[in-house]
């Protein structure tokens, strides 16, 4: 496992960007007051409740809850992980992700012998790249080359994609890259190589044609790799490791990234091979779901990213059923604005051999006819009910409804249930009566119930700088007060930073049990209109908090003197406690 990522890089990083111009790139942004607003691309709605703080550099939503920093959005948005949207952040300024030591590895440069791997994703990269290195250098390199062009692929084309070769051996990758027992065990946790129930171990793919699976940053996640001929399994994919999650990758997306300046169209289809020959063809904005179903996380992925999705699938009972999935899964994330259409090759076809078939032209051809969504939404359903009688309508606007219910676009129901209006003979306004406006994607979040403590720490994480307004008081001891610890400890650290923002606090607390709470009170709204109001209420919450805690502990001490009597060391607190109290009763002090 890499090492850490050392705390003052995130926080580097953090004070390096600018929360606006990041979101404006994915969500244009419209300037209101001394926020950024925007529909919120976290759930459907039409008016915007999304707001971006340049102040705190963080961002929030008043209708579901959202809210975060730069880092957050990224996780958010991309659907990535920490460390990729940390990555991802520090390419955009030129910087190299530095890690923390950890035991077991050198500072070399990786290269794909024998090294010692930093990473997860080096690894999987010198792997990948070993794999490209056999095609040249395996004795099997010429059969497999000979494969590659049976296929009709193109020396150029193959090296887009990365493909390569898993040598026969059973320990070709074992060997170069299981140097030592924390290589080993990282070889077998990304299923590199893999181990028997008596516990050999030895490669995971031998034999067979490798085609990197690469996450949309161009990092190898994991492989598919073809038999060469005849032979099953015909693909062996990687399974899930904890950098590999099928449902969330698309095969060929991050190529199609690269091919297209703007990637605004995009073809779902169902094998490796069928991306690959299509962009052969010159057709580069092909994506596959990987051996798996095309899941929701893919769809809203697709969804956000491009205007137009084209599910291509073969013209079989499997080919219907993967696309009536697809579409089903989809139904959640429609948004107005895209445009979406299913297409069935002839029996027997596939879009690789229908392209090499017919040429670029006529298969793009193909692909313009298809099926519209709502066209195919109830081609399918009409399936199987008769409706020409009532029964049959009844039994179509029942099947259609719990699907309808999904969808939150406008554009889309619309277009469905006056559809579905036409079909059963019915006016729109009648059916629409049956019909539930869908769920908004997260629920409302209750409000959050400002005590003094809560407005103490609110004010404090949105204006970080209010930690010097205050002494730092550590003279109390043992105090029994939710939220007492926390604020110290906040007003603490931000003592020990060089004006942090909202976002860098947010970011310390990330793991923290209280994470989820300071982001909630980061995006309080306090309605304070000014700098200087905003001291002067922070000082008053601040002393009222200390004030509620010395007449508490006052009059605990106090009991305690009534019954047990008090020790040397409470009496001296007591006075303490007292000249405290005096204290702030007097006017300015
Ligand atoms: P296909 O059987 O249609 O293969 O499987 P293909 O893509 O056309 O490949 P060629 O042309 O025969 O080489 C479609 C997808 O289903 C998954 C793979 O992702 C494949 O690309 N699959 C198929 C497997 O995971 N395992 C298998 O054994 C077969
Ligand atoms: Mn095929």
């Amino acid at each position: 496992m890499a090492g850490r990522i050392p705390r003052h890089f995130i926080d580097d990083l953090l004070a390096r960007t600018d929360i606006v111009e990041l979101i404006d790139g994915y969500v244009p942004l419209k300037k209101a007051g001394r926020n950024y607003q925007a529909c919120c691309p976290f759930h459907n709605e039409k008016s915007p409740s999304f707001s971006v703080s340049p102040d705190k550099q963080f961002y929030y939503c008043f209708g579901c809850g959202a809210t975060g920093n730069a880092i957050s959005f990224l996780m958010e948005y991309d659907k990535l992980e920490f460390v990729e949207a940390i990555e991802d952040l520090a390419q955009m300024y030129n910087l190299e992700v530095p890690r923390e030591d950890s035991p077991g590895f050198g500072n070399k440069k990786p290269q794909f012998s024998r090294a010692e791997i930093a990473s997860d994703h080096d690894l999987m990269e010198q792997v990948s790249r070993y794999f490209r290195h056999n095609l040249k250098h395996h004795k099997n390199g010429p059969k497999v080359i000979e494969y590659i062009k049976s296929r009709g692929l193109s020396g150029a084309v193959v090296q887009q994609f990365g493909i390569g070769y898993a040598p026969e051996e059973w320990d070709g990758a074992l060997k170069t890259f299981g140097s030592n027992d924390v290589l080993r065990q990282q070889l077998l946790d990304l299923k590199v190589t893999t181990s028997n129930d008596n516990g050999r171990v030895y490669d995971f793919f031998r034999d067979r044609l490798m085609f990197p699976i690469r996450n949309k940053r161009g990092k190898v996640i994991g492989f598919g790799g073809r038999v060469l001929g005849d032979g099953t399994p015909k693909y062996l994919n990687s399974p899930e490791t904890r950098i590999f999650h099928k449902g969330l990758e698309l095969y060929g997306l991050f190529e199609a990234k690269q091919f297209n300046e703007k990637l605004d169209h995009v073809i779902v289809v169902e094998g490796y091979m069928d991306v690959v020959a299509l962009a052969q063809a010159g057709i580069r904005n092909a994506v596959a779901s990987l051996g798996t179903s095309t899941t929701p996380e893919h769809l809203q992925m697709l969804f956000r990213m491009v205007k137009k999705v084209v599910f291509c699938y073969d013209g079989d009972r499997a080919g219907f059923d993967a696309a009536w999935r697809a579409l089903e899964n989809g139904l959640a994330h429609l948004k107005d604005g895209i445009e979406l259409t299913f297409t069935f090759l002839p029996e027997g076809e596939d879009p690789d051999t229908l392209v090499q078939k017919e040429g670029k032209d006529a298969f793009l051809q193909r692909l313009d006819n298809a099926k519209p969504f709502s066209q195919f939404f109830f081609e399918h359903l009409l399936g199987n009910i008769d409706i020409t009688n009532d029964a049959g309508k009844t039994e179509l606007v029942a099947q259609a409804k719990p699907l309808i219910e999904k969808i939150p676009s406008d554009f889309f129901r619309d277009l469905v249930l006056d559809k579905l209006a036409s079909i059963v003979g019915r006016e729109r306004g009648q059916l629409e009566r049956y019909f539930t406006k869908p769920q908004q994607h997260r629920p409302q979040q209750k409000a959050l119930k400002i005590t003094p403590m809560r407005r103490a720490i609110g004010l404090l994480v949105q204006q970080p700088k209010l930690a010097k307004a205050i002494p730092l008081n550590n003279a109390y001891e043992n105090i029994d007060m939710p939220g007492f610890d926390l604020f110290y400890g906040l007003q603490r650290t931000i003592l020990t930073m060089e004006n942090p923002t909202t976002a860098q606090l947010v970011e310390l607390y990330r793991d923290e049990a209280v994470g989820p709470y300071i982001s909630r009170l980061a995006a309080w709204d306090h309605q304070i209109e000014s700098d200087e109001l905003m001291e002067a209420e922070f000082k008053a919450t601040v002393r009222f908090i200390e004030d509620e805690y010395l007449k508490q502990r006052a009059e605990q001490l106090l009991l305690k003197e009534k019954t047990e009597g008090m020790s040397a060391k409470e009496r001296r607190e007591y006075q303490l406690l007292l000249i405290a109290l005096n204290n702030h009763k007097k006017p300015n002090a």
